[in-house]
């Protein structure tokens, strides 16, 4: 095995100091991860999810005034509301995260309109949704500010059996870059960060499949799933001042399998969940 690098073996800094951030999916997997390692360098939290016991457990886990929001984010009404309590509470914004999301894996033929609307509603209609509220709060107060989505591999790399997510995904990239042209000049930068297979509860069955597991594997030359906290040190950096000059921009935190073709559906067997 290669040398691994874990971002807990580098002292903590304090980038974000009193900066406030608003999380998205925060209950879980890497948005949860996103919010230990924003708190970690200082930001104050709001924790978002449509689950609230789980946002209330994750703002519970970092202590000192961490909000919990049970929210949906495909629900303008309630991202509204969401953004207004952040700032009532931090007197501002300066970091959005939208990590919220939702998998879905079959063939096109197959795929039903329910469920390609609701994937299409979580992961592209709820980003656009989230941004729309937190800039429209960024531009209020002015200054500097930033929204990062997540985005995924698979906004580039088709996956079979992945149409309703790798669009999404796709949208979302899109979207961020659009959002990164219009904000430019109120000082608001907008960025995504691509994950490859990360180890949260979303792929938690495909990882326990032996064969599922080992198609992924041969896939990525760092030879391991991502684990979430890879994913929020790539959050942390777009998020600091460190990418001042950053925007539009996605940076694909993949282990490198993005440069390899995806694993096939019948390598990957019908059931597994979308990465
Ligand atoms: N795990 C992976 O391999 C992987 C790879 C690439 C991209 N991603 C993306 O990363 C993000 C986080 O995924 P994860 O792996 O941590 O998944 P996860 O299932 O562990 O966490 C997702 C969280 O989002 C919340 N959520 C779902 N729908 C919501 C809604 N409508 N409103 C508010 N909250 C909602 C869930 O309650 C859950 O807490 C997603 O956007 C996902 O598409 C994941």
């Amino acid at each position: 095995m290669p040398m691994t690098w874990r971002p807990e073996m580098t002292p903590p800094s304090k980038r974000l100091e009193g900066r406030a951030a608003l999380v998205t999916g925060a209950g879980s997997g890497i948005g949860r991860a996103i919010c230990m390692r924003l708190a970690e360098e200082g930001a104050r939290i709001a924790c978002l999810d449509r689950d609230a016991a789980a946002a209330r457990a994750t703002a519970d886990a970092i202590g000192g005034g961490a909000l919990a929001i049970a929210a949906d984010v495909a629900n303008a009404t309630d991202m509204q509301r969401a953004v207004e309590a952040t700032a009532a509470a931090f007197d501002r914004l300066d970091i959005a995260v939208n990590a919220a999301g939702v998998g879905a894996s079959a063939r096109l033929v197959d795929t039903t309109l329910e469920t390609w609307r609701h994937v299409l509603d979580v992961c592209l209609t709820g980003v656009f949704v989230s941004l729309q509220a937190q800039a429209r709060q960024m531009i209020a107060q002015g200054g500097p500010a930033v929204i990062v989505n997540i985005a995924s591999t698979n906004a580039r790399q088709p996956g079979e059996g992945l149409a309703a997510y790798c669009a999404a995904k796709a949208g979302v990239e899109m979207l961020g870059r659009v959002a990164a042209l219009e904000l430019a000049a109120q000082g608001i930068r907008v960025a995504s960060v691509g994950p490859g297979l990360t180890d949260t509860p979303m792929v938690a069955r495909l990882l326990a499949d032996p064969v599922a597991r080992e198609a992924f594997l041969d896939n990525i030359p760092l030879q391991r799933p991502a684990r979430p906290e890879d994913i929020a040190a790539a959050i942390a950096y777009l998020a600091s001042d460190d990418a001042a000059y950053v925007t539009g921009q996605t940076l694909y935190v993949d282990g490198g399998a993005s440069m390899q073709r995806y694993p096939s559906l019948a390598a990957r067997k019908p059931s597994a969940p979308a990465a």
